[in-house]
């Protein structure tokens, strides 16, 4: 950090993995103070001074933040209500607390900042949102703010906050959720970038488009004012989000944190199912083109499909395609939530059936393979049943890798936080034949994260709750959870300042 200058620092970047790998290693084989073990802090010692901080006010403060609502019976605060507007604030007495210079960007952003050793080196940003669902739980996006904010303020209590080798940036982000204006990410998009100026004059249900609420707010809510906002790539070092996994897996393993390797890219697709309407007393069953059978048929199909999915390997064939298909087996996840028929009384033959697929992988191609072979299977059925099919894509986006690097980095930390904290230890060390890792998984949900990824490289960690349950009330995550998690970011960040600092170790 002081001495060795970009070029040492792009050298040890090379040997990040290695790095982390012996920082990790060389606290865990000796708890005997050595230099390396600086970085990672004294096992033991420093997470138990930062049990009040890291444990008991995050979890305090989740719950006072989950009192901000705009409804009186359930948790609701959507972009630039008064509840978000509230939740802001008080998230700014708390990035002040931590030792942040705080502002609100011109889309209602909350941002907390600190320079460190050198204020124009790229940044380091970690955050999450601040909306929320109609009826939501307390954690979505709340966890990975306030997690960030009680790691900073641990590392400004251990002195090493001023000694940062770059800026420290936590965003708290106005709009992931998209339920006000149906459209995600405003937010994390304006800053990387890629705000559509067009959905400026998106309306809410009381007919309020965005820039007419932005001026409302006290913004200024113009094209150039939103797209003022972009950062510039050569100004950020990498973008940090820390959410609940909204799903069973690390239950499941009995872990409380986990990395993830990508974000899921996704397709939409809405079938429109045409047949003959009719009598239900009346029609013989051989004489039915009956459209609600088709569509039942097609929707196990798809189930089929998306347990054995199929990856197109050029010129393999036999044994090979075959292990190719097995390894990708729950590589893709397939969903109809949504059919209507009509008239869709019980006495009448459906005329036409609707449904929609919902179908996610981390990878693109495997994506679209399994997409295109739901397509023709359902042309098929449709076909042999004498029906008529319509298939539309609705929506579409690509997968987001994580950054290996950065993934490397949250693995060591999360490794180093479950294996200091008593809950876990056990739990861990279970795993350690299987090289220390924490488990590894794909977000079947969309993350500010992937809005990032156009401005920046990214990664996640996503911390267990309790049954998978998220965009509930019910959505829970235990306190020494929420420890593990905040000291992972606090773990993580000393690892970053490890890279620069190793050198000279203090
Ligand atoms: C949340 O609000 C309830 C009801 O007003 C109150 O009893 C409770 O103390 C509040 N909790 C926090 C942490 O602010
Ligand atoms: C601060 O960071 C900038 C940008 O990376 C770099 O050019 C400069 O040399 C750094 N300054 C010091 C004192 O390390
Ligand atoms: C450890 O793993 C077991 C088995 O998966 C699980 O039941 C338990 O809750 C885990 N303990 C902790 C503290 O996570
Ligand atoms: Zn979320």
């Amino acid at each position: 950090m002081k001495k060795g200058g970009f070029a040492g620092y792009v050298a040890l970047i090379l040997v990040t993995t290695l790095l982390q790998t012996c920082l990790v290693t060389a606290f865990l084989a000796d708890a005997a103070p050595q230099p390396f073990a600086t970085a990672y802090g004294f096992p033991g010692f420093s997470s138990m001074r930062h049990r009040s901080i890291l444990r008991d006010e995050v979890a305090a403060r989740l719950k006072e933040l989950g009192n901000v609502s705009d409804s009186k019976h359930v948790l609701e605060r959507t972009f630039l209500s008064p509840a978000a507007v509230a939740a802001g604030r008080l998230l700014i007495t708390w990035m002040k607390d931590a030792g942040l210079r705080t502002w609100e960007d011109k889309l209602g952003n909350v941002h907390g900042r600190s320079d460190g050793a050198n204020a124009t080196a790229p940044a380091l940003l970690l955050g999450s949102h601040l909306d929320t669902v109609i009826d939501a739980g307390r954690y979505d996006g709340a966890l990975g703010i306030v997690t960030a904010i009680a790691a900073v303020k641990a590392l400004k209590i251990e002195g090493k906050l001023q000694q940062f080798p770059r800026p420290i940036e936590i965003i708290a982000f106005s709009d992931e959720e998209g339920i006000r204006f149906q459209t995600t990410f405003l937010g994390s998009s304006a800053v990387a970038g890629t705000f559509q100026p067009k959905h400026l004059k998106n309306l809410d249900a009381r007919g309020i488009s965005i820039g007419a609420a932005l001026r409302a707010a006290s913004h200024e809510g113009t094209v150039e004012s939103v797209s003022s906002m972009k950062y510039e790539p050569s100004s950020v070092w990498g973008y940090v989000e820390l959410h609940i996994e909204q799903g069973p897996v690390l239950e499941a393993q009995g872990l409380p944190l986990g990395v993830v390797e990508a974000i899921a890219g996704q397709t939409r697709l809405a079938v429109k199912v045409r047949g003959s309407q009719g009598h239900a007393g009346t029609v013989p069953m051989s004489m039915r083109r009956d459209p609600m059978i088709a569509a039942a048929q097609s929707i196990v199909a798809i189930e089929n499909i998306c347990t054995h999915p199929e990856k197109a390997v050029a010129g393999s064939r036999g044994a090979t395609a075959m292990a190719t298909a097995v390894n990708h087996a729950g590589a893709i996840v397939c969903t109809v939530g949504e059919i209507h028929s009509w008239p869709g009384a019980s006495n009448v033959i459906p005329g036409e059936v609707m449904f929609t697929i919902d179908v996610r992988s981390k990878d693109d191609t495997d994506r679209e393979i399994n997409v295109v072979r739901i397509e023709s299977e359902i042309y098929k059925i449709c076909k042999k049943r004498g029906v008529a099919c319509i298939i539309e894509r609705k929506h579409e986006a690509d997968a987001v890798a994580c950054a290996p690097k950065l993934s490397d980095m949250l693995n060591s930390a999360a490794v180093a936080a479950m294996k200091e904290l008593p809950p876990f230890r056990n739990n861990i060390s279970a795993l350690e034949d299987g090289g220390m890792m924490a488990p590894t998984l794909v977000s079947g949900a969309g993350h500010d994260a992937m809005a990032m990824s156009l401005l920046t490289q990214v990664g996640m960690l996503f911390l267990r709750c309790t049954g998978g349950v998220s965009h509930s009330p019910a959505e829970h995550v235990q306190d020494d959870d929420i420890w593990a998690g905040s000291l992972a970011l606090l773990r993580f960040m000393e690892g970053v300042l490890g890279d620069l600092s190793s050198r000279s170790p203090y």
